[in-house]
C-alpha cells in the first residue's frame, strides 16, 4: 500500500498500475487520457513532490483504461520539473511550466515528473532532499513506469527524457548515467525497483546548470569583463570589490588550465580546442564565438524571412533600432530571491540601465551570415553579467548549490576546494578576506560530499571508465542571452559527449533567456528523426 496524506492527492493505492484503469480520465480539451497524481514510490518521504502524471493522446487507449497494440511503437516523453535544484511538483495540463501541449498534439506521450530538492524535509524534519536526490527520485520514477509498462501505453525502449536549467543538469545526468550502480544504495533507500531499468534513449536538455565544480571559474571567464552584477539584494547593480575582482581574474585564468585539461576536440575538423593564456584566443574560444554568430546567422535569417513574432529587418536589428528585452523568466520557485533562493533572469530595472546604447558595432552581418567575435563587448553590450563573484559555490555559503550539497549536520556546505586555494593566494593583498573566507572551503577530507558530488556531475561519466547504458542522442539548447551559467558550459558537454562519439544537436538561440530555448517544433522533428533512425 502506498502512503496517504489527507492534503496530497494520490490516485493509486498500490504500486500496480494495472488496479488504476478507472483512474484515467479525458481531457477534451487536450485531446488526451490522463493518469494523475501517480505517487512513484512506497518510501515517499515527501508524497506530494514524489509524483508523476501521464498524457495520453486519444489514439492510444480504449476507453476501459488499457493501452491499444498501436501505442506500443509511441516514444514517451518524460519531462522532469526540476527547478532551482529545490523539490518540485509533476505538472499539470494548462498550469505553470507545463510543456506538454505540442508534444501532445504531436501524437507523443507525455509524462511530467515531481522530485525532492535541496531543502526537503521529511516528517520529523530531517532534510532528504540533498544531492543527488532529485536526480535518484527521477530514476526511481522511470523504473516505477518500467514497472508498470504493461499496464501504460508507450514504447518503453524509446524514454526521451526533457528537463531545463537543474531539470536540465537532471536530463544529462538521466542521459549518462544509467543503470550505473554507484547510485544503488540511493535507490534502494528511495524505493526504487532494482530489477528495472532507469536508462533513457535520448537526452534533450535546455541549458543546464552542470559541472558545478568549474562552473565559478567558467563564470568568471565568461563575464569576467563586466564587474557589476544584477543578482543583488538590494535590486540594484553592484559592482565588485577589489577584492573580487582579483578573485575574479583568478578563476578566469584557472579555467584556462582546466579547459585545457579536458583534452576537448573540435566535432567537425578534429582540431584540438584549448584556450590561450589571454582566455580570449584558441580554438576553444574561436568555436564558442562561432556557435554564438551561428546563432545570430539563424535568428537574423528567420527575422528576414518575417518567420520570428517580431517585427523589422535584419539591418534594424543589427543598427539597433528594434529593441531587444529580455522575455520574463517562467514562474517557479527557480526565480525566487533570497537565501538559497535562485537569482531571476528577470531584467530588473536598475539593469536596464547596464544594456548601454552601443548600436551593435559587435554584430556583423553581411547578409547572409553573421560574426560575433569579441565576447567581452558582446557580454558588456548586450548580455551582462547576472550572478556575483562566486556565484555557485558562493563565498557567503547561501547559494542554491551550497543548500543541494549541504548535509544533516549543515543545511548549506562548500563544494569548491579550489575557490579556498585561489583566495589563499590572494592573501598578501586581501588579508582579511583570505582570513574570512579561505578556510571554510576546505572541504577536501569530506569523502561522502565528494562522492555525492561526482554523481551529480554529468561530466565525470561522459568518455569514462563508468558502467552506465548512456543514451544515445542529445539535444542540447541555450539561450544565448543566458547568464545563469557560463556559455561555455553547455558547449564543453556537447563536445565532450561529441568526442565520445555521441550524436548530440546542440545550438545556442539568439537572446532567449534561461528558458527552454529553441524555434517551435524543431524537438518534435529531432525526436522523430533519431527515432527513424534507431
Ligand atoms: C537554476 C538556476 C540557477 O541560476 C542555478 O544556479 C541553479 C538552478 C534553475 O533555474 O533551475
Amino acid at each position: 500500500m502506498v502512503p496517504m496524506q489527507d492534503d496530497v492527492p494520490v490516485a493509486n493505492r498500490t504500486m500496480e498500475l494495472s488496479d488504476c484503469r478507472d483512474k484515467w480520465s479525458f481531457s477534451e480539451t487536450y485531446d488526451c487520457w490522463c493518469l494523475k497524481d501517480i505517487l512513484y514510490t512506497e518510501k515517499a518521504d515527501v508524497p506530494a513532490f514524489q509524483r508523476l502524471s501521464v498524457f495520453v493522446p486519444r489514439a492510444y487507449m480504449h476507453p476501459d483504461g488499457t493501452p491499444t497494440e498501436e501505442s506500443r511503437k509511441v516514444p514517451i516523453v518524460f519531462e522532469n520539473n526540476s527547478a532551482g535544484y529545490m523539490q518540485m511538483p509533476h505538472t499539470w495540463l494548462g498550469g505553470p511550466r507545463c510543456y506538454a501541449e505540442p508534444y501532445l498534439k504531436d501524437g507523443l506521450i507525455y509524462v511530467t515528473c515531481g522530485c525532492r530538492g535541496r531543502e526537503s524535509r521529511n516528517a520529523e524534519g530531517k532534510p532528504v532532499g540533498k544531492a543527488p536526490v532529485s536526480l535518484v527520485d527521477l530514476k526511481t520514477a522511470i523504473r516505477f513506469l518500467r514497472h508498470n509498462r504493461a499496464a501504460l501505453p508507450g514504447n518503453f525502449d524509446r524514454i526521451i527524457s526533457v528537463g531545463w536549467s537543474a531539470g536540465g543538469a537532471m536530463s544529462t545526468l538521466l542521459g549518462v548515467t544509467g543503470d550505473n550502480s554507484r547510485y544503488n544504495s540511493y535507490l534502494e533507500a528511495a524505493g526504487a525497483y532494482m530489477d528495472e531499468s532507469d536508462a533513457v534513449f535520448a537526452s534533450q536538455i535546455y541549458c543546464p546548470i552542470i559541472d558545478l565544480e568549474h562552473a565559478d571559474m567558467a563564470y568568471e571567464w565568461c563575464f569576467g569583463a563586466d564587474k557589476t552584477c544584477e543578482d543583488s539584494h538590494a535590486g540594484r547593480a553592484e559592482t565588485m570589490t577589489p577584492f573580487k575582482e582579483a578573485l575574479s581574474r583568478e578563476l578566469a585564468s584557472r579555467y584556462v588550465t582546466y579547459v585545457n585539461s579536458l583534452c576537448l576536440k573540435h566535432p567537425v575538423t578534429g582540431e584540438a580546442l584549448t584556450l590561450h593564456a589571454d582566455g580570449r584566443s584558441g580554438a576553444f574560444y574561436d568555436y564558442l564565438m562561432a556557435c554564438i554568430s551561428h546563432a545570430a546567422t539563424e535568428y537574423l535569417t528567420r527575422l528576414d524571412a518575417g518567420s520570428l513574432p517580431e517585427n523589422g529587418s535584419a539591418e534594424d536589428y543589427v543598427k539597433g533600432c528594434c529593441t531587444y528585452k529580455v522575455p520574463a523568466p517562467a514562474p517557479g520557485p527557480a526565480h525566487q530571491a533570497g537565501p538559497g533562493g535562485v537569482p531571476s533572469s528577470e531584467m530588473k530595472p536598475a539593469m536596464a540601465e547596464r544594456q548601454g546604447t552601443d548600436k551593435r558595432s559587435w554584430l556583423a552581418w553581411d547578409g547572409k551570415k553573421a560574426a560575433v567575435t569579441d565576447l567581452d563587448a558582446y557580454v558588456l553590450h548586450h548580455r551582462r553579467r547576472m550572478k556575483p563573484c562566486t556565484s555557485f559555490d558562493k563565498l557567503e555559503n547561501d547559494s542554491a548549490e551550497n543548500q543541494l550539497f549541504g548535509s544533516p549536520q549543515h543545511d548549506f556546505m562548500h563544494f569548491n576546494a579550489e575557490i579556498g586555494r585561489v583566495v589563499k593566494t590572494l592573501q598578501d593583498a586581501f588579508p582579511a578576506e583570505a582570513e574570512k573566507y579561505a578556510d571554510a572551503f576546505d572541504v577536501s577530507g569530506d569523502a561522502e560530499l565528494a562522492e555525492r558530488i561526482y554523481l551529480t556531475n554529468p561530466m565525470d561519466f561522459i568518455a569514462a571508465d563508468e558502467q552506465s547504458r548512456q543514451a544515445r542522442y542529445y539535444r542540447i539548447r541555450v539561450g544565448a542571452c543566458d547568464a545563469d551559467t557560463s556559455l561555455s558550459i553547455a558547449m564543453t558537454l556537447a563536445v565532450r559527449l561529441q568526442n565520445a562519439g555521441f550524436p548530440v544537436d546542440y545550438a545556442l538561440v539568439w537572446d532567449q533567456p534561461h528558458c527552454e530555448a529553441d524555434y517551435p517544433g524543431q524537438v518534435l522533428s529531432w525526436i522523430h528523426a533519431i527515432c527513424a533512425e534507431a
